[in-house]
């Protein structure tokens, strides 16, 4: 890897740019900022937006009429570090081991734009243009749902026209393996307050009398799945759109034993889930109810005898094909609203959310991608749905009236979200090929 490159990923990744917290505010206006720099130094035109929130970063190169348009997308916001202690380095000061880089956001997503960038650095400077016009957005709220994102793309809709968008945010089914994802699932959130008394209560002087808003809330979130992992909530499988035969055929003759990669990459006892469907199944095409975090009552050393005023807890819903967030929240409101136990108060707020995705990876565009990502791997790609969720990628087709390809670059044990994130080098360097092939073969 050439030292500059490698350079260039230290300094991103050393921007603590976490955009759930507002203390960080600034640092993300700081990583947009060299962001904005860095893209003029390689020879494009380069802004930053403002938003309500964190700035949008947008270059372009010079358009020219009879080519086609391309929008590259990625986002330089972090999810929050914490646990701090069970990274093995500090989170943002990124250390090359064995051929990864540590650091959160190695990979989701400043690695994988960082190959936008370097693909893009290297066909200017190899053929002095790029073969396509260029749109390339980086996003400074995706770990946040994206929310003043739409709004961007409906002001600048006219100027962003194009004919395809280019995501490098998701995962390969391992390493080596090339992986074009044509579908995402989505999600939507709520967060449930219960409370009862006006203070924490002795437990002993008022246990008995009075419902405890904990055990109400360990009830009432009890309820939202069977004994075997299915929802619960009425109605919650109605608009799924049932897995074809080709696909379910298709995913099990991926090279990768799903179970077992699964068991290891977690560290979990068991697998656990829905019956009836196979482990990508049920990660790729099945729609959950996960409960995010809860908390309520005395969480220090020793006993206290308490009854807890308050209870909270996190959910969110992964949706897949064709369900409807708005209708999710709904049926989840009427299901919690008839589960409450009683004596207690409920309050429930709802979160962000972003739609599924589904797109067909043998479009012209799709055999494009696959093509770029055979050259760059020297194999052909597997072709899968993912887990995760890319709210905005849904509204490129709403709003933009375009297409995405996924193309990711992210490894299983990648830990996204987790501590000790890492990414190899030998992915930053295989997505510069990468990203140089899709742009040539968008190109025709
Ligand atoms: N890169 C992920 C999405 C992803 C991960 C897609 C793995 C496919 C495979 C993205 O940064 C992310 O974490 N998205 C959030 C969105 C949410 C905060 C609205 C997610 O999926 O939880
Ligand atoms: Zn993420």
């Amino acid at each position: 890897m050439r030292q500059d490159h490698l350079d260039d990923f230290f300094t991103f990744l050393r921007f603590p740019s976490i955009s759930t917290d507002d203390a960080y505010s600034e640092k993300l206006g700081e990583c947009a900022h060299w962001l904005v720099e860095k893209l003029t130094r390689i020879g494009l035109e380069a802004q930053l937006v403002s938003t309500p929130g964190h700035p949008v970063v947008w270059a372009k190169n010079k358009h020219q009429p009879g080519r086609k348009t391309v929008m590259l997308y990625g986002h330089y916001d972090v999810q929050p570090p914490d646990p701090l202690d069970l990274w093995d380095s500090p989170p943002f000061d990124p250390v090359l081991k064995n051929g990864f880089v540590f650091a959160r956001g190695a990979t989701d997503n400043k690695g994988q734009v960082l190959a936008h960038i370097l693909g893009i650095e290297e066909t200017m400077a190899e053929k002095g243009d790029l073969p396509v016009n260029l749109h390339l957005i980086v996003e400074g709220e995706e770990e946040i749902g994206s929310g003043n994102l739409p709004g961007f793309l409906k002001e600048n809709r006219d100027s962003l026209g194009c004919d395809v968008a280019v995501v490098s945010d998701t995962g390969m089914i391992a390493r080596g393996v090339p992986t074009l994802s044509y579908g995402l699932r989505g999600v939507t959130a709520l967060e449930i307050k219960i409370s009862g008394a006006k203070m924490d209560l002795h437990s002993g002087v008022f246990g008995g009398a009075v419902a405890n808003p904990v055990t109400a809330l360990a009830q009432l979130l009890a309820s939202l799945h069977d004994k075997n992992g299915r929802v619960a909530i009425d109605d919650f499988y109605d608009k799924v759109k049932p897995l074809e035969e080709w696909e379910r055929e298709a995913w099990r003759k991926l090279p990768i034993d799903g179970d077992k990669e699964i068991l290891a990459e977690t560290g979990a006892p068991g697998l656990f889930g829905e019956q009836g469907f196979s482990t990508l199944e049920r990660l790729w095409a099945r729609p959950t109810a996960e409960i995010n975090g809860i908390g309520g009552g005395y969480q220090g050393k020793g006993t206290k005898t308490v009854i807890a005023s308050h209870a909270m807890a996190k959910i969110t819903f992964r949706l897949v094909p064709n369900q409807d967030g708005d209708e999710i929240l709904k049926l989840a409101h009427k299901h919690l609203e008839k589960h409450l136990p009683p004596g207690v108060r409920m309050e429930i707020t709802d979160g962000h959310s972003g739609p599924w995705y589904l797109t067909d990876p043998h479009s012209s565009f799709g055999e494009a991608a696959q093509h770029a990502l055979k050259e760059a791997f020297g194999k052909a790609p597997a072709l899968i749905r993912e887990g995760g969720s890319i709210p905005i990628v849904s509204q490129f087709r709403d709003i933009l009236g375009v297409e995405t390809l996924l193309l990711g670059l992210a490894l299983p044990d990648c830990r996204a979200h987790s501590p000790n994130e890492n990414f190899p080098v030998e992915n930053l360097e295989a997505g510069v090929k990468m990203n140089k092939a899709i742009l040539q073969g968008l190109a025709s």
